[in-house]
This record gives C-alpha cells, sequence and structure tokens, in this order.
C-alpha cells in the first residue's frame, strides 16, 4: 500500500473550508510566531530568479505563493493551487493586488497543468494530507522543467530532545487552541496527520524513487519542520 494520509479526502477539504477563516492566527499561535522563517527557507530553496515561474501545490490563503511572487517579480508568474474552495476564495481576496499571482482549486495528485510548466514547485505544511504522498511528488516533478525544483516544507516528529520537548507541547497545546477556537476536531485531525507522516529518511527515499536528483533534507526548529528538496533530472520518466 502507498505511504499516505488515511483521512478520506472530501473530510479532509471540508475540514480545511471550515478552518479557513481561522487559519492564519492559528498558524502564527501553533507555531510560536516561527512559520514566516520557515516558509522564507522553502523559497529561498526553489531558486527562483526574476521572471521565472512556480506552482505553490496545497497552497491554502497563499501566503508561500506570494513570497514566490516576489521572488519572482512582475515578470514572473505565480499559480496558488489547492482543492478547498474558500481556501482560494480567502487567497484571492487578500491577495489580488500581487503582480503575476493567480489562484485556482484543484487537486494536488492530478495537478491541471503541462508537463515543465514551471520552474520550481512548492508544498507547504501540505504533504502530509494527501492520500498518497508518491504520486503528490510526481506531479509536482511532473510540472517542473528539466532542472526545476521541488521543495516540500513540513511539520516532522523530531530525534533531538530539545525538540521532543516542543513536540510534547505542540501535542498537548494543539487540540486545546483548537477548541477554544470552536475547531476541537480539526486540531485533532493536525495532531493526527503528523503522527502518521514518515520520517524524513523516508521522505527523501519517496522523493528519489519518483525519480528526483540531489535530495536533501534540512531540519528546522530542532526538527519540528523540514524541508526536502530536489531537482528534476535532464531525463524524467513518470514512475509507475
Ligand atoms: C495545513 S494547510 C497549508 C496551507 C498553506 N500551504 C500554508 O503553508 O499555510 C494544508 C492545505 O492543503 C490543502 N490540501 C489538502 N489536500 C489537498 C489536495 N489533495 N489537493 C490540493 N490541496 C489539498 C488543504 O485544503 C489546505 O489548504
Amino acid at each position: 500500500m502507498a505511504d499516505g494520509n488515511a483521512a478520506p479526502p472530501a473530510e479532509v477539504r471540508a475540514m480545511f473550508d471550515r478552518i479557513s477563516p481561522v487559519y492564519d492566527l492559528m498558524n502564527q499561535l501553533i507555531s510560536g510566531f516561527q512559520e514566516p522563517r520557515w516558509r522564507r527557507r522553502a523559497v529561498r530553496e526553489t531558486r527562483l530568479r526574476p521572471g521565472m515561474s512556480a506552482v505553490d501545490v496545497a497552497c491554502g490563503t497563499g501566503k508561500v505563493s506570494t513570497s514566490l511572487a516576489k521572488a519572482v517579480g512582475p515578470r514572473g508568474r505565480v499559480v496558488g493551487l489547492d482543492f478547498s474552495p474558500r481556501m482560494i476564495d480567502r487567497a484571492r481576496r487578500e491577495r489580488s493586488a500581487v503582480p503575476g499571482l493567480s489562484f485556482v482549486v484543484g487537486d494536488a495528485l492530478a495537478l491541471p497543468f503541462d508537463d515543465a510548466t514551471f520552474d520550481a514547485a512548492t508544498i507547504a505544511f501540505g504533504m502530509r494530507n494527501l492520500p498518497d504522498y508518491a504520486r503528490g511528488f510526481a506531479e509536482m516533478t511532473r510540472v517542473v522543467r528539466p532542472g526545476g525544483r521541488v521543495v516540500c516544507l513540513e511539520i516532522s516528529r523530531p530525534r533531538s530532545t530539545l525538540g521532543r520537548a516542543i513536540q510534547r507541547w505542540f501535542d498537548w497545546v494543539v487540540p486545546v487552541i483548537g477548541r477554544v477556537a470552536g475547531q476541537g476536531d480539526a486540531y485533532a485531525y493536525l495532531v493526527a496527520s503528523t503522527r502518521g507522516y514518515p520520517g524524513p529518511d523516508r521522505i527523501a527515499t519517496i522523493m528519489r524513487g519518483v525519480g528526483l536528483d540531489d535530495v536533501r533534507w534540512t531540519p528546522l526548529s530542532g526538527g519540528i519542520v523540514t524541508l526536502h528538496t530536489g531537482t528534476k533530472p535532464a531525463a524524467w520518466t513518470p514512475p509507475g
């Protein structure tokens, strides 16, 4: 059986639709205001330059998409994609003034783009929600050009003592904050989806398995978040 999130996609989508109004604020609280730093690092790893293009998969309210758009400038192009219509509504409402940035409702496992359309593909805190991680990485790889970058930022289970202490706090506090915000189920799901997500070695193996080259990973903030990167080789054939 493929590695992937066991929760039914329709339930995951309904849950993200429901929490879209509180999502950004909750994220800042849960991450201890660390998330802008993590996102900046992910954007840097795309190696995008002015005039280039990128897709931000599972973009949510479009934070990473906006930073990518700033990296490529007004001559570049960035598309944020998410399967939650309400997340996309918010992204469009809040970020309509950003030049070169657009948003589309779509499925990460069947990206509505031709092969080799973009210079880079990112996914931030989205991969652990997908029912098939390999297919998610394969789709991101398919839509970037040879030499293009695939970048994945995701919550991980830390190995260090400090990281584990932070993780225990996270496991306790996230459902509490969720209940206070009236979204207890959703934030219990967040903890569960994190527990089910494979370790960094396994994710790197999955990325190599879909044909990415130069796969590397970097733990951030004691390993509570991990950044994976890979490069599409010149001769790439879709897996399977
Ligand atoms: C935790 S949020 C992350 C949002 C954003 N990338 C960020 O960094 O804040 C996960 C997002 O993944 C989206 N998502 C989950 N499964 C998806 C799928 N199969 N296709 C597209 N989006 C998906 C959800 O709708 C949600 O907006």
